[in-house]
């Protein structure tokens, strides 16, 4: 670990800047900010790495991936004081620049904002950039957190913004930091929760983003449709989450649909329904007709940009999901899983799809899956079942009370 010293301000603020050397994936980084009293004000480690995508010249995407930070700077990370909240500023590489600020509204604290910038004049890093310059993503995420407690966050933390999709992994910060003691009190992310086994150790060895646990959230539920013409010809509504599987590590993608795309296309016999997004090159549904009274999801083509930069790419066009009859639609509330190969499922949520036959752009009768049904069957046996026993239960008492006041009468 490589720990140095330096004022910001000569003598308002010192800074104690670590950088612990981790493999190549990614370096921790940390941050121990100290106020004019030498008490530590805001405590932070982490790691992260991005992944941006550009156009080139020749009207091609590229990505690049920003994981290992040279020549870690620290200017412009602040305490806060009445005007402004505390702030972390990073700069690193070739003029790559990160900003997370916090605000405070009692009883709690919040990880404000992310902004990050990059300069698509460095041509090693962004060979063949058509448009060269600074660009800024600007990312609010607004995570409470209670006063004196510290935020830790193992987990992969994904947000994807515009064109760049950034990582954060094995987090530990703390702003407001009260009598210059970080906290020994955790709050931890949802995404830690879900795991009973939360590795303590955050100094030594550097997990890569994909083996880390993905997030356990559900994915927004997302509307879909397409048109041929002037009229709605197929609608989706549901939430998407990807899961692929490589090298046996899984990594789990929540669809986000406010910064996803979709076309289409229908036919008699088949409808197709495209999603992208700077994550998703393509996400094809097609579906088709079968028996002349049924439809079903046929076939699934996916092409998805990974962490590090790669393409997946996967087609199966021998499914048979989501069948119902011609002029209905199809309906599941519960999570239903679309396994498209060995390496490739679809976690589908509230998921209602109406291919074929839409009427007046609205979803017809639908027909439910099993699961949901199975739910709609049970309860209601539950509830005679357990009507059953109590009849049974008052009928007993009654005879036994009956004739302990007959036998009572008696012996009187
Ligand atoms: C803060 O610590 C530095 C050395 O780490 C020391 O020189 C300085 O006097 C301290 N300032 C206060 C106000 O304690
Ligand atoms: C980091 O700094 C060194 C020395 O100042 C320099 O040679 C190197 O090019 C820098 N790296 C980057 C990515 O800017
Ligand atoms: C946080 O920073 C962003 C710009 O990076 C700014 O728009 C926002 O107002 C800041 N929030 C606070 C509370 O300072
Ligand atoms: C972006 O990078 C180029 C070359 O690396 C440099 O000349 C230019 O000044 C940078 N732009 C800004 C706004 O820093
Ligand atoms: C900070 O110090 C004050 C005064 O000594 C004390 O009342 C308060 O409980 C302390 N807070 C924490 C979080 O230790
Ligand atoms: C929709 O298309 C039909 C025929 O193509 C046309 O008659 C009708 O006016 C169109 N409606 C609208 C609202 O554009
Ligand atoms: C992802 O796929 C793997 C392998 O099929 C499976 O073990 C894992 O439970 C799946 N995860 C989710 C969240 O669906
Ligand atoms: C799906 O992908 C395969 C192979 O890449 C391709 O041959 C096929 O035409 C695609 N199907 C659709 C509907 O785009
Ligand atoms: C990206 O990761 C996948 C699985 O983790 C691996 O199969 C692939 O070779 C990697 N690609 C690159 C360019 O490193
Ligand atoms: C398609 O799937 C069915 C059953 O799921 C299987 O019997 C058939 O062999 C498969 N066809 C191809 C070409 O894979």
């Amino acid at each position: 670990m490589v720990c140095f010293r330096f004022s910001l301000v000569p003598g308002l603020a010192l800074v104690l800047v670590c950088l612990v050397l981790g493999a190549a994936q990614s370096y921790a980084l940390e941050l121990d900010l100290t106020n004019s009293e030498n008490a530590t004000c805001l405590y932070a480690k982490w790691r992260m790495n991005f992944t941006i995508y550009y156009e080139t010249t020749n009207k091609s995407q590229k990505t690049a991936t920003i994981s290992d930070h040279d020549n870690v700077t620290y200017i412009g990370s602040i305490c806060g004081d009445d005007h402004s909240g505390p702030k972390i500023a990073v700069q690193f590489g070739s003029g790559f620049s990160w900003v997370v600020n916090f605000t405070k509204n009692e009883p709690k604290y919040f990880i404000d904002s992310i902004s990050f910038s990059y300069n698509t004049t460095d041509s090693i890093t962004f060979p063949d950039a058509e448009d060269k310059g600074i660009v800024t993503v600007y990312d609010s995420l607004e995570v409470s957190i209670p006063l004196n407690n510290v935020f830790r966050c193992n987990s992969l933390l994904t947000y994807e913004k515009n064109s760049v999709v950034q990582h954060y992994w094995d987090v530990l910060v703390q702003a407001f930091v009260q009598n210059g003691t970080v906290s020994r009190k955790e709050f931890l992310c949802e995404e830690d929760k879900g795991f009973t086994t939360v590795a303590p150790v955050v100094h030594t060895t550097v997990p890569s983003p994909t083996t880390t646990p993905t997030p356990e959230e559900k994915p927004q539920v997302g509307n879909y449709s397409v048109s041929s013409g002037n009229t709605t010809c197929l609608l989706a509504t549901m939430g998407l989450q990807l899961n692929i599987t490589q090298d046996k590590v899984a990594s789990v993608i929540n669809v986000n649909p406010t910064s996803t795309g979709f076309t289409g296309s229908c036919q008699p016999q088949t409808a197709q329904l495209r999603l992208n997004s700077s994550i998703i090159k393509y996400l094809d549904f097609v579906f088709a007709v079968k028996d002349e009274n049924r439809f079903y999801l046929k076939e699934v083509n996916a092409s998805i940009y990974l962490a590090n930069g790669s393409v997946f790419s996967i087609a199966n066009n021998n499914l048979s999901y989501w069948d119902a009859p011609l002029g209905s639609s199809y309906m599941c509330n519960k999570e239903q899983t679309v396994s498209v190969s060995g390496t490739f499922q679809i976690n589908t949520f509230s998921l209602k799809v109406q291919p074929f036959n839409v009427t007046e752009g609205k979803y017809s009768t639908a027909e439910e899956c099993s699961a949901d049904s199975d739910l709609n069957f049970l309860i209601p046996v539950a509830v005679g079942v357990a009507l059953g026993f109590l009849i049974i239960v008052v009928f007993i008492s009654y005879m036994i009370g009956r004739r302990k006041s007959r036998t009572g009468y008696q012996s009187v």
